[in-house]
């Protein structure tokens, strides 16, 4: 299993270009079973899990490429034979996003047969409201061994109202009720700025989408889509996650394609930490003073503090001035990166959801172990800080969201390299 090896107290300096969001990516990647032929998706990052999801697809039949050279960053996915409607459970246990074909194959084929995705470091995770979604418009649901069998002749317009906010769960059901019979009305979505991009490529297809990025969504279901050629909207967790590299490091870095309009919270909590966070034309500056102040967040459904940008925050927060209190109000178990970072010197206290932080004046470089995706991002952002060599072990779980991340930061400046273990 690779490393990465990071010594720290080098504050970055320059440009880094965000990839595509892998949040949007998946789902509209799984959107192409709702339309024959060939979709092509550019600004495709380059992740394990989105080789994951297309591994996903082709076991069901799909066609799926990833271009390569200058097109490295296109994927194609063509649906043009017999698809068997089915995930199977080592796909799915690997990532868990894979239950995002359930809407489509019901919708779509009128039958899926999809493993459950089980729980994951960071929580439970349960389908409960995908499956009430989709029961809701006429599918019947089963579940055997593990697995979740939907059938449905023909789905059929409905009023659903979650129960929990839930990003894939919003998206899962938008991809069923696109091709149900008659209207849908979806009352307390998620607004995240990928279930808006889903509605938007949905829509390309020929899908009749209202009020996506909003708490309540019309559908009007149509009898079919057509294949769609659609860019990726820019990773706003990459570029939240980069922002905090420039904060912890004391650094002055243009962060490119980052969009201010998807970032309004991270960068009202960056600002009131003392960093002036500035648009330009090609995307976000952040410069950073020495030390940062402390501050309180909550993690909330977007609008609010995501919680995918916890752990980065929380890391910045351990070499802040003061004393910062971080609520995880989303998942019940994504606090795994503090006893990491007690091992690099920070010092932390947990009560219950709530995690204090006090500031200490330097980290200490330390081998390290990433638990789970922001874990990983939290920890090697603490390494870019500390004082002396940092070693993230089990970087897998980084690969899984972001492209490259220590190329990227080696280019702002950063001591940093993989090493092949
Ligand atoms: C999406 O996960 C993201 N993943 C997560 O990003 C992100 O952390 C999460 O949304 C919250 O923003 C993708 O989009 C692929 P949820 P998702 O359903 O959809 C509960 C990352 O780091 N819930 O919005 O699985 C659930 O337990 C990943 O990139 C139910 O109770 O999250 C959680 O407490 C991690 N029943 C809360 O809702 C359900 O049926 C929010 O979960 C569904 C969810």
């Amino acid at each position: 299993m690779d490393k990465i090896i990071v010594k720290g107290g080098h504050p970055l300096q320059g440009e880094v270009v965000v990839s595509g969001a892998k949040n949007a990516a998946l789902p509209i990647l799984a959107s192409a079973l709702l339309a024959d032929g060939k979709s092509v998706y550019r600004n495709v990052p380059d992740l394990a899990d989105v080789v994951t999801m297309l591994k996903v697809l082709e076991t069901m039949g799909c066609g799926t490429a990833r271009l390569t050279g200058r097109n490295k960053d296109i994927c194609e996915v063509a649906i043009e034979g017999p698809i068997t409607p089915e995930a199977p459970y080592d796909l799915v246990k690997t990532m868990r996003a894979s239950v995002l074909v359930l809407g489509p194959l019901v919708a779509r084929f009128g039958r899926a047969r999809v493993s459950m995705p089980g729980g994951c470091a960071i929580g439970a995770r349960p389908i409960d409201q995908h499956l009430k979604g989709l029961k809701a418009l006429g599918a019947e649901i089963t579940l055997t061994e593990g697995y979740v069998e939907a059938r449905a002749k023909q789905l059929k317009g409905a009023t659903v109202n979650f129960d929990v906010i839930t990003v894939t769960g919003t998206e899962n059901v938008m991809m069923a009720a696109v091709l149900a019979k008659g209207r849908t009305v979806l009352e307390n979505c998620a607004r995240e700025p990928e279930v808006e991009e889903l509605a938007r490529v949905l829509n390309k297809m020929g899908a009749r989408i209202q009020g996506a990025g909003t708490s309540v969504m019309t559908i009007e279901g149509v009898d079919s889509l057509k294949p769609v050629d659609h860019a990726i909207l820019p990773d706003r967790i990459e570029a939240g996650t980069l922002m905090v590299a420039a904060a912890i490091t004391g650094g002055n870095v243009l962060v490119k394609h980052a969009q201010p309009e998807h970032l309004e919270s991270v960068i009202l909590k960056l600002r009131e930490t003392g960093c002036t966070i500035t648009a330009e034309e090609k995307g976000l500056r952040v410069k950073a003073p020495k030390v940062v102040n402390s501050v309180d967040v909550k993690t909330t459904e977007h609008p609010g503090f995501p919680t995918d940008m916890q752990a980065q925050l929380m890391g910045l927060m351990t070499v802040a001035s003061g004393t910062s209190v971080i609520s995880e109000s989303i998942f019940e178990n994504r606090f795994m990166h503090v006893p990491e970072l007690h091992r690099m010197g920070a010092d932390i206290t947990i009560q219950g959801h709530t995690a204090v932080v006090k500031g200490v004046k330097k980290l200490s470089g330390a081998p390290v172990m990433a638990t789970d995706l922001r874990a990983s991002a939290s920890l090697v952002l603490a390494g870019l800080r500390a004082e002396g060599k940092t070693e993230v072990a089990r970087i897998y779980h980084l690969d899984r969201g972001y492209e490259r991340l220590e190329r990227k930061l080696r280019k702002l400046g950063a001591d940093i390299r993989r090493v092949k273990a």
